[in-house]
């Protein structure tokens, strides 16, 4: 598999390189900051995969006065060993932090201080909880998702790969939510439902959108491939594909201004023809 960085920084790493360049630069980081030495050999240098790092990072975090690290540790083992996805959306997920936020300059950012991408990894353990049909643990993880990291997503929501969630205060994703690959969004968003509605009720963002801080989008609706949302809209109609829309409630305001918006975070306002 090769797992090639698509955006300015291209790295170009493939799967096994990923772990490899994070081993450097824990290396490199204990010897500039010794007193980070514990943290970061238990973090990341005393594993032999990035799985086993990711599973110890979830069951530190998530463990509790009612749930130990072990029993959790034992239960992200498992779903990292069985189901080999996991660790390919957590390297896209990884890759899509390094690619994307000008802030991240070295891999074990997101992995040991980043808590959008940590709590990525545990929805996507609640979701493997969810889909075995041991809901409850499910209900669990999210409720200590949402503890620890601020962020609330429903173990059922569908959620692709090469996610950034960034700074991820108050993320809150509803039960029949999707979201497609490579989107990016920033803090305070809800893709929730408008109360209105039963069942299927929540939005179905499609792949490479790129989501503003505090944008809120409401009921089932449809939001096009590759387009923006800018931040602090409320949007309750579906939204086409390449398009930015803006304001409360949300209305197209022009071209999404390149085709991979969620990749390049081009934040910047086009007002075009197609501002209505
Ligand atoms: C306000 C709300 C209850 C809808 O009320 P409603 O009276 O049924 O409103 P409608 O959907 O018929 O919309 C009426 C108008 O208000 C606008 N509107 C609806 N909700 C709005 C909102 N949250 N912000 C701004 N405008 C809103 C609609 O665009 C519409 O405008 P228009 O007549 O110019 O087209 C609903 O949209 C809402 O905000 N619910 C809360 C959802 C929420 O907090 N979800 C989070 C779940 S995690």
């Amino acid at each position: 598999m090769n797992m090639q960085s698509s955006g300015n920084k291209n790295l170009g790493l493939d799967r096994d390189a990923i772990w490899s360049q994070l081993r450097d630069e824990a290396r490199s980081a204990v010897q500039d900051e010794p007193l980070l030495g514990a943290l970061i050999h238990a973090g990341l240098l005393h594993h032999h995969s990035l799985e086993g790092a990711l599973a110890y990072r979830f069951s530190l975090k998530l463990a509790s006065g009612e749930m130990s690290e072990q029993i959790l540790r034992e239960i992200a083992d498992q779903a990292y060993r069985t189901s080999p996805e996991l660790g390919d959306a957590a390297r896209a997920d990884l890759m899509a932090v390094y690619d994307r936020d000008p802030a991240t300059h070295r891999l074990l950012q997101p992995i040991l201080f980043f808590k959008g991408f940590q709590a990525l990894q545990a929805y996507r353990m609640a979701h493997w909880l969810w889909q075995q049909g041991r809901c409850d643990m499910a209900y669990f993880v999210q409720m200590r998702c949402s503890e620890c990291f601020g962020v609330d997503i429903h173990p059922a929501a569908i959620i692709g790969t090469g996610v950034m969630i960034d700074h991820a205060h108050s993320i809150v994703i509803g039960e029949t939510a999707t979201v497609g690959n490579d989107v990016s969004m920033l803090h305070s968003v809800t893709l929730g439902g408008t109360g209105k509605e039963d069942g299927d009720r929540h939005p179905k963002i499609g792949d490479g959108v790129m989501i503003g801080a505090g944008a809120k989008v409401l009921g089932n609706i449809r939001v096009g491939h590759h387009s923006r949302i800018a931040a602090g809209s409320v949007v309750l109609h579906e939204v086409p594909s390449c398009k930015t829309v803006a304001g409360v409630p949300a209305r197209v305001i022009g071209d999404a201004g390149c085709p991979e918006p969620s990749q390049s975070m081009n934040q910047l306002l086009g007002l075009g023809e197609d501002y209505l």
